[in-house]
Parts: structure tokens; sequence; C-alpha cells
């Protein structure tokens, strides 16, 4: 930037000076290429303009005899060069920046595609052995006497074989093969019952507190992914406050900018939000990633995210995160977007 007024000026005083049938070309060619330069130097657009308006400021100080007449024909055209060069490279950037998002989304989805093939097949032979192991233990277990240490074992073997097929359901889940049956679920009602279940579950130090703006928000979904989505955002959000403070959870109107003029609403959005520790951004980078947690070995299995992704998706909506590790708005807010059964009514 430091050069270019300069260099343009250069470009006015040349086309300024140039007689009647002087060619004019190779200054309109450099006003181009300042044009496409601003863009990479990060030039705000209404900084073009200024640039004339000084140069042509400088020029009339500088040749206080040159008369209007005369330069006025010559002297817009190194500006609609510049302007239209900084609005094609503009663009051109845009689009770049625009196809880079979308490539990383697509990525991520790819990822995630890959890793849900793969879980889905280890989960059911899993699930296979699995059923060898719970059956051979109970008849194990039918022949024991109960209260003796071989019976505790047995019952030992089948409260961790219950665990490994919780995880395997969540793997099932999350690769969005686990068998759902879509209803019209009304996720108010289904986030109260959720929260119901969770007050009984969570440290009585965690507070929930739930703020509706709408009444009844009916989405296609299979009532338990409701309930999933929920389940794993609260508990994330108790580990991150060390089990003390407020979650809050709020249902409303998905809002897009133009949305907030529309009299119908097409999604619902829910959203999680606490006041814990946030995350770092290599965290953020993969919080959505199976199997990946920071929590201790035997703490967490990483899937609970995930999990809520895969729901998120197969209901035809979107996960989105922000989080702060410090100052006074440290904390991560989940948003979880859902597209409505049927366009609803805003509330007046
Ligand atoms: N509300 C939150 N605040 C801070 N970090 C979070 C929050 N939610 C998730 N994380 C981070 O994302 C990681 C992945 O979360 P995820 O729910 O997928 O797995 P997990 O909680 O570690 O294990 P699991 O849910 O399977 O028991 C967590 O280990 C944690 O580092
Ligand atoms: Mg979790």
């Amino acid at each position: 930037m430091k050069n270019t007024p300069e260099r343009y000026f250069n470009i006015l005083k040349g086309v300024a000076g140039a007689s009647i049938g002087q060619d004019i070309e190779a200054d309109l060619a450099d006003a181009f290429e300042l044009g496409r330069l601003l863009v990479d130097q990060k030039v705000p657009p209404d900084e073009v303009t200024i640039i004339h308006h000084e140069a042509l400021l400088q020029l009339a100080c500088n040749q206080p005899n040159l008369r209007l007449a005369q330069v006025a024909r010559n002297l817009t055209r190194p500006l609609m060069e510049m302007s239209m060069a900084y609005g094609l490279a503009f663009r051109e950037q845009t689009d770049r920046r625009y196809q880079e998002i979308i490539n990383d989304r697509l990525e991520q989805s790819r990822k995630l595609e890959a890793v849900g093939t793969l879980a889905a097949g280890i989960a059911h032979d899993f699930n296979n052995i699995l059923g060898a192991i719970v059956g051979f233990a109970e008849m194990v277990g039918d022949d024991l006497p109960d209260g003796s240490i071989g019976k505790s074992n047995i019952q030992q073997i089948l409260r961790a074989s219950s665990r490994a097929r919780d995880l395997i359901a969540r793997m099932l889940a999350f690769a969005s093969q686990s068998p759902v049956n879509p209803v019209s679920v009304d996720i108010v009602a289904e986030v109260r019952e959720s929260i119901a279940l969770l007050r009984g579950s969570l440290n009585p130090a965690v507070q929930i507190v739930l703020e509706c703006e709408l009444d009844t928000a009916f989405v296609l979904a299979d009532p338990s992914q409701i309930q999933q989505i929920v389940m794993n955002l609260c508990i994330n959000a108790a580990d991150a406050m060390n089990d003390a403070g407020t979650i809050n959870i709020r249902i409303e109107p998905a809002r897009s900018n133009e949305s907030a003029l529309q009299e119908s609403i097409e999604s619902v959005c829910l959203s999680v939000a606490d006041t814990g520790c946030g995350m770092a951004p290599e965290v953020m980078a993969r919080v959505f990633d199976p199997f990946f947690t920071t929590k201790e070995p035997g703490k967490g299995s990483g899937l609970g995210l995930s999990v809520v992704y895969g729901i998120a998706t197969q209901l035809g909506g979107a996960i989105e995160v922000r989080s702060r590790t410090s100052g006074d708005r440290a904390g991560t807010r989940f948003q979880v977007l859902l597209p409505l059964q049927s366009a609803q009514l805003t509330p007046e």
C-alpha cells in the first residue's frame, strides 16, 4: 500500500499530460494492475476512490495551469480501470475463499463418513462376539450359587459387557446405522423430559435453565435422538464446569440474516451454553472427530459429540460451536439447527 498512491498519481499525471491522440494504454494497464494489487494488499473498496481523489488534488496543486476541459476526458479512465480490476480480483478472491470453505467441509464429512463405515463394521462384528460372551457368561452364572466369588466375577463380566454394548450403540448411532423410527417429535417437550432425567444424574451443584421462545417445535426424528443430543451436550457442559455452575438451554427459531423479517420459520435452534473452561482452537478443530477426547482414560470415549453431529446431519440439520477459554464470556455454546417438520409461524 505504501507506494500505491504515488504510483497512481504518476499514472494520473501521465494521462493528464497526454495530448489528444496519444496512446495512454500503458498507463491504463498499469492502473488495472494496481487495482488487482490493492485486493492482494487487502485495501478496502472505498480506499480506491480515496486514492483517486487524493491523486487528483495532488495533480491540481502540482500543475495549477492544467485546464479541466483539457484533461477531463482522460482523468476518469484510470479510476475505471483500477475499480474494474479491483472488482474482478475481489470476486475471484471471494470465490476462492468460498471454495476453500466448501472443500474443508467436504473433506470433514468424507472423513467422518469413512470413519463411520469403519466404526459400523467394527461395531457389527463386535456385537456378535459380545453376544457370545454375554450368553456364555449368563449360562455359567446360572450354574453358580448366589453369593459365591465365581457368581460375583460373572456379574462383573456382565456389567463390563453392558458398558461395551452401550459403546457399540453409540458407535452405530454415530455411523447413523442404528435403526431409527422418525416420528413427529416436539423438541420442547422432549428437551424438558431430558432435563428431568439429567437432574437425577448430574451433580446437584449444576443448574439447568431452560428458555423457550416457542411453545412447541415439531421435527421428524426418533425421540431418543433428541434425548441423546441434550444428554451429550449437557454432560460435556457439566464436565467443562467441573460439576458446578449453570447450563443454559435455549429453544428458539433459527434466524438467518434475512429470516428476521420472515413470518414463518423453517428451522429450530437448540443451544446449550456453559460457563466452563472453553476450548482451545486445536481442541475445537477436532471436537466432532470420533474417539477424540481430552478426558482421562476411562472417563470419556470421545464419541459423544460425533454422535450428536451424526444425528444433526441425519435429520437434515447442522451443528455449530463457539467457545472462549478466557475473559468474562468464557465458556462454550453448541447450537443444533434442526429443520421443522413443516414451516411454523413465528411467535408474536
Ligand atoms: N462444553 C464443552 N466445553 C469444553 N470442552 C468440551 C465441551 N464439550 C466437548 N468438549 C471437548 O470435546 C471433547 C470431545 O467431546 P465428546 O463429547 O465427543 O467426548 P467426551 O466427552 O470426551 O467423551 P464421551 O462423550 O464419549 O464420554 C471433550 O473431551 C472435550 O475436550
Ligand atoms: Mg461427551
